[in-house]
């Protein structure tokens, strides 16, 4: 390794080896253990996804069946709930939910082992619970009760349920699946990064999954969802969004859902998919088109103005709304989604650990005296 190399923000840096997931801009393929993760978000359950991602090969139909009732039979301990009942609901989402991660700790007798294969039973339960905990989120901050998923249904349809608490159609449920495909794994981001930092200095799962919701609750990473979706509202038809998209860029503001590290002056791939999900979310529900119109509206516009186009948030977020989840849930739900890549990432970092550690650009002065 060279001395002296520096990249600002880590532009470019080779930071870990994983078996895990791989961004190839080259071939325009999101590798996930080899698989395209396209295909996963057309073809896979979310079950087949998380043991993809844990055991390193796609589950067969016992496996299936074990992940989905790990996941949706592992109730949140209720002193959990009874914490969150206690914290102001003017606290942010993501305040609350890494506040829950954390207290999740103390209610599992192996929360402080950094054993991989301990890591790897209890991960599917922690997935379960971290859902079960988003989908729970605004109800308890708005006084209801909070509800456990039920045997009765998928663990995707068991989240959207618990969330909006009505029927939900089948092609809802596929919709909202699909979307959770989307965003369980993408090599590493700034929050996968964070864990695997935690988790290298042999600290638990726990702590490095909380890293990873602070990590992800800043509006640059998970929070650009949810500001996709308030300034759509705030624009509320194809001229009101082209005026604020122009009067934003005229002030050199930033466009939120657009532009990435990686893909910078391409698509993501999964923002493509995403667009073809929330049409077929139109069709099926009959509804918002104008999100449709609006979002076209948008990339014409950033792809003629800055050469920008659309991440996952830009087309996660109408997705949602349809869905007729509360905004302030778009973010936590990415992390839910999230925490399958997250835990084949702690667990990696485990198995094969070596302590992150960086050095700096020195920039400062040197020879004051007191
Ligand atoms: C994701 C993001 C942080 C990547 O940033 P980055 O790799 O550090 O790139 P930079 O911030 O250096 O941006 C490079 C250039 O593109 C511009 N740019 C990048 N994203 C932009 C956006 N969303 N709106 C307007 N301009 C943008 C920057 O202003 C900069 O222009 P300049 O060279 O004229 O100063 C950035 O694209 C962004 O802020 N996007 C909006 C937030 C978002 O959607 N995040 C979710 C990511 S999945």
């Amino acid at each position: 390794m060279k001395e002296n190399t520096y990249s600002p923000g880590l532009e470019g840096v080779i930071a870990a080896e994983t078996k895990i997931s791989f961004l190839d801009t080259e071939q325009e393929e999101i590798v996930i253990r080899g698989y395209n993760l396209l295909e996963l978000i057309r073809k896979a359950s979310f079950a087949d996804v998380v043991g993809l991602l844990l055991d390193e090969k796609l589950p067969d139909a016992a496996r299936k069946a074990e992940l989905e009732k790990a996941m949706v039979s592992s109730p949140v301990p209720s002193a959990v709930y009874e914490i969150l009942q206690k914290l102001p609901a003017s606290m942010h989402a993501m305040d609350r939910l890494r506040t829950a991660v954390s207290a999740l700790a103390a209610f599992d007798p192996e929360a402080n082992s950094v054993d991989p294969n301990s890591e790897h039973v209890r991960a599917p339960r922690i997935i379960g619970q971290v859902s079960q905990i988003v989908a729970n989120l605004t109800h308890i901050a708005q006084g209801r009760k909070p509800e456990d998923f039920s045997p009765k249904y998928s663990y995707a349809e068991n989240f959207l349920r618990v969330i909006v608490r009505r029927d939900v159609l089948p092609a809802e449920v596929r919709a909202f699946e699909q979307s959770l495909i989307a965003y369980s794994e993408h090599e590493l981001p700034n929050s996968t990064f964070a864990a695997r930092v935690v988790a290298s200095t042999l600290a638990d799962a726990y702590g490095a999954l909380t890293s990873a919701v602070a990590s992800l609750k800043g509006p640059l990473h998970g929070g650009a969802n949810e500001a996709v979706m308030y300034m759509l509202l705030e624009a509320k038809d194809v001229p009101g969004l082209e005026k604020l998209m122009r009067d934003k860029l005229a002030k050199k503001e930033r466009i939120m859902g657009f532009g990435h590290r990686v893909y910078m002056r391409r698509m993501d791939p999964r923002a493509a998919l995403l667009k073809e999900v929330l049409h077929e979310l139109i069709r099926a529900r009959s509804k918002g088109q104008i999100y449709a119109d609006m979002c076209q509206k948008g990339e014409d516009i950033m792809r003629t103005e800055k050469g920008l186009y659309p991440n996952l948030d830009y087309y996660a977020a109408p997705v949602y709304y349809l869905l007729d989840i509360p905004i302030e849930l778009y973010t936590p739900i990415f992390f839910a989604a999230r925490s399958s890549g997250l835990m084949a990432h702690i667990i990696e970092q485990h198995r094969e650990n070596r302590l992150y550690r960086p050095r700096v650009l020195y920039r400062g002065h040197r020879g004051l005296r007191l």
